[in-house]
């Protein structure tokens, strides 16, 4: 049993994101997704359209995600790892090389997967927002 674990907002759920969590999946046999609650984003400085329970119970929708869980901080992985006994953690190819994740070698594998070109929720936000 292979255990996975990645991160993500995922807001208005669109094809970059199920390809991300399909193939997330495919590199093992459980598929834990570790959700940005509003407080954390709001730290970011972002602000979702969709509040964390809707963004939950949309992942939860997927047939590739197992297990959504809250991610409420950014230095909560290592005890996530450890917790929930994670083979891998897999993030898309904007996240590769961040010391954030590279860390995480010392507990189990770190795998970049490449983006899906030409769609995310920055460019969704902002094409309906032109009226396209
Ligand atoms: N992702 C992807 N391909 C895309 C968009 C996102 O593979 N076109 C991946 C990201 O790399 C990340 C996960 O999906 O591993 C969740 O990304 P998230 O930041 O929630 O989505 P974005 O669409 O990138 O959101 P934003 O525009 O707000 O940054």
């Amino acid at each position: 049993m292979t255990r996975v674990l990645t991160y993500g907002t995922f807001d208005l759920l669109h094809w970059g994101h199920i390809r991300l969590l399909k193939r997330a999946r495919e590199q093992g046999d459980y598929l834990v997704v570790a959700l940005s609650t509003e407080e954390f984003n709001e730290g970011k400085g972002k602000k979702t359209y969709h509040d964390f329970a809707t963004r939950k119970a949309m992942l939860e929708a997927v047939r590739y995600v197992d297990l959504v869980i809250p991610e409420e901080k950014w230095d909560q992985k290592v005890g996530d790892v450890k917790l929930l006994e994670i083979d891998k953690v897999v993030m898309g190819g904007d996240w590769e090389g961040d010391p954030r994740f590279e860390v995480l070698r010392d507990y189990c594998d770190v795998v970049y997967l490449d983006r899906t070109e030409g769609v995310s929720t920055t460019k969704i936000k902002q094409d309906l927002g032109e009226g396209a």
